[in-house]
């Protein structure tokens, strides 16, 4: 049976310890491991993507393989073949199969179906290939993972899911404070409050993402621009935080919307290096899951 990376949840705590230091290793030495030699990844984008798409073309390269990116209408998919008459072809052919879109439903069947592992690149659900970045970034940061607090703020979206589930396999305490409307279910198991400051108070990172996400209707933006502007990330709100604290963002940002310019550019973020971490936890993942 094939490894598939779904929620993140597939991982045991061991595993998902080990692949934060693997990532750190091939951050070290990007070029030291061919573990995709002579091989294909496909990597299917039914939504827009700058961080997953070109870190996954970029470490597969990197492994010695072939990223074989296939947006929407390249595939029959689009034209009505089903989802496991496609896993079985792209089966035949790649090592693995990533695959952004906008249904939860879709990844699972086409895991259901495929032969090779699947890795989901984001779904409404959850973006797992996120939370291994997260992790790397708070490891490289502060040298653990073990009992670290990360407060999340503004809308509970995927990202902040991805967080509580891949960070409670590391020993991550994750608080996420977001408004009546926007909270994640409370069987998530984090830390739930609808007070930023609360949240803050002695977290270690801070984290963020946008208001205004893929999977949400356009016509809503205003209302979710007024709903969610007292959670901005700011400085002041940076203060409250444990001292050393960082700023974090999955990206792409809105200055001046979710967080302000003087974080996203400023001393305490980390937010940069959490975007080329991508590609050394995601090369990681691949080895993984391929058994190399
Ligand atoms: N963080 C993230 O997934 O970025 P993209 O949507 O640009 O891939």
């Amino acid at each position: 049976m094939p490894r598939h990376f779904i929620t993140g949840t597939e991982l045991r705590a061991e595993e998902l310890q080990g692949l934060i230091q693997r990532a750190a290793e091939l951050k070290a030495a990007p070029d030291s491991s061919d573990a995709l030699r002579g091989r294909s990844v496909a990597l299917i984008f039914q939504k827009p993507s700058t961080r997953t798409r070109v870190s996954f073309e970029t470490g597969v390269f990197e492994l010695g393989g072939h990223p074989m990116v296939l947006r929407t209408d390249e595939l029959q998919l689009s034209r009505g073949e089903s989802v496991r008459d496609t896993a079985y072809v792209l089966s035949r052919h790649a090592a693995a199969i990533g695959i952004r879109t906008g249904d939860d439903e879709l990844v699972s069947e086409m895991a259901a179906h495929a032969s090779v592992p699947v890795i989901n690149m984001l779904t409404p659900s959850h973006h797992p290939c996120q939370a291994l970045a997260d992790l790397l970034t708070l490891q490289e940061c502060f040298g653990r993972l073990d009992g670290l607090a990360i407060a999340y703020v503004g809308d509970g979206n995927n990202v902040a899911r991805s967080l509580i589930e891949v960070g409670r396999l590391a020993g991550i305490d994750v608080r996420v404070a977001a408004p009546d409307g926007y909270q994640l279910d409370p069987h998530d198991g984090a830390t739930l409050t609808g007070d930023p400051r609360e949240a803050v108070r002695g977290a270690n990172a801070v984290y963020t993402d946008v208001w205004v996400s893929m999977s949400d209707d356009p016509a809503s933006a205003q209302e979710r621009r007024r709903d969610l502007a007292p959670y901005r990330l700011s400085d002041e709100l940076l203060d409250l935080a444990a001292p050393g604290a960082i700023a974090l963002h999955c990206l792409p940002a809105h200055p001046g919307e979710e967080i302000t310019e003087q974080v996203l550019y400023g001393p305490r973020q980390r937010i940069w290096d959490q975007a080329e971490n991508r590609r050394h936890a995601q090369k990681a993942l691949l080895e993984l899951l391929i058994g190399a």
